[in-house]
Order: structure tokens, then C-alpha cells, then sequence
């Protein structure tokens, strides 16, 4: 396997500049990094595989070296096909690190030769997660500097919010 591979997976229902963030630290430890989108269901994402793809191919357009691929199925066996070795994953705060831990060694015990590695992004975005963005949408609060403009359009549309409030 290639230790200069590694993957970044995830929901990214929408992504956000916390994974941005993760995402800017990844490429300057690997030279290249597949940003690996999980088209599982079960979380009943607000925004399809497709337009989550999309997002993220736009959002990502600027940096080098870097993939936006889907998957499905178990994660070490992406990362295996791949050619990969490492997973990547955001630590924000101590109440992500026990369900981290537990799918990190899920992970070790499906394969041993896949490593994750915890990267933790800048604290202003520790408190940021997909849902929160989501709900702010909602109710049409802003979002500047916690999710790309390209995103935060993306947002508006789902939820019916005009770009430019009347009044
Ligand atoms: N900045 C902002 N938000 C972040 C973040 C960051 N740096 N890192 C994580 N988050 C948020 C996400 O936005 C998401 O928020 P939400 O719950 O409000 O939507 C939440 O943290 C966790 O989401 P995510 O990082 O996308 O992980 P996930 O739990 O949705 O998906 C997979 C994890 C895809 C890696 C996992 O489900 C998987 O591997 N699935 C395949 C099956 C498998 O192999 N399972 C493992 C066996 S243990």
C-alpha cells in the first residue's frame, strides 16, 4: 500500500470550512489525498452523493493533489482499493474522540495495515459541525466564514432563502 495516499472520508452534507481546514492540513502531510464522500443512506443526507460531489470538487478547486471520489461499503476497503494506507479524521473536541476511537479500531481490527490519523482543525471551527450549518440555513443566518460562498448558495436554494433579503 502507499504511505503517500491517504483518505479523507465522510458525510460532508454540506462540507464546511472545519473540513476545509482538515483537509488543507492532509495535503501538506501527503502528497496526495482522496477526499472520500459516503453515499450511505442511512443518515438521510440533506444534500445528494451528486451535489455533495459537486460541492466539494468546487470548494476544493484551488488546492493540489487532492481527489473527490465517492464510496460505498466499508471504509478499509476503499482505502485499500485506492492504493491508499492512511485515513484522516478531525478531532474538534473530546466528545468526538470516543465514537473516533472506537471506529478507528473497528477500522484496525477490519485491517491492520490502515493507520488513521487525527488532525485537529483551527479552534474556531470546533464547534462547527454539518447540522449546525444546516439548522443556521434554516432560519436564514449567516455563514459567512464557516462554509464556502459557493456552499452557503447551495444552502439558500435547499432551504427557499432569498440571497438578498428585502428590506
Ligand atoms: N469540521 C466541521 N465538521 C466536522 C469536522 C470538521 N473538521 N469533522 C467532522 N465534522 C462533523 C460533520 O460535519 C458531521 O456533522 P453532522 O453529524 O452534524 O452531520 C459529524 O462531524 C460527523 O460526520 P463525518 O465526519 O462526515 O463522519 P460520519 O460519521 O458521517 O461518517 C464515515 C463517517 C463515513 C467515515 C463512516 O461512517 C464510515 O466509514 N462508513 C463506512 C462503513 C464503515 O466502514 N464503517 C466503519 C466501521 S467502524
Amino acid at each position: 500500500m502507499n504511505q503517500q495516499c491517504a483518505v479523507y472520508p465522510g458525510s460532508f452534507d454540506p462540507p464546511t470550512n472545519g473540513h476545509l481546514d482538515i483537509l488543507l492540513r492532509a495535503t501538506q502531510l501527503f502528497p496526495k489525498v482522496i477526499v472520500a464522500v459516503t453515499d450511505n443512506q442511512n443518515k438521510n443526507p440533506s444534500f445528494t452523493l451528486e451535489e455533495r460531489l459537486t460541492m466539494l470538487r468546487t470548494t476544493t478547486s484551488k488546492m493540489h493533489n487532492i481527489k473527490v471520489d465517492s464510496f460505498s461499503g466499508l471504509l478499509v476497503d476503499y482505502v485499500q482499493q485506492s492504493r491508499a494506507s492512511v485515513i484522516i479524521r478531525g478531532l474538534r473536541a473530546v466528545s468526538d474522540f470516543e465514537y473516533e476511537f472506537q471506529m478507528a479500531l473497528m477500522n484496525r481490527r477490519l485491517n491492520r495495515s490502515v493507520i488513521t490519523v487525527f488532525l485537529m482543525p483551527d479552534e474556531s471551527y470546533t464547534y462547527l459541525s454539518s447540522s449546525v450549518v444546516r439548522e443556521v440555513a434554516r432560519h436564514g443566518g449567516s455563514l459567512r466564514g464557516l462554509v464556502h460562498p459557493s456552499v452557503e448558495k447551495k444552502l439558500k436554494k435547499l432551504y427557499r432563502i432569498p440571497s438578498h433579503p428585502i428590506g
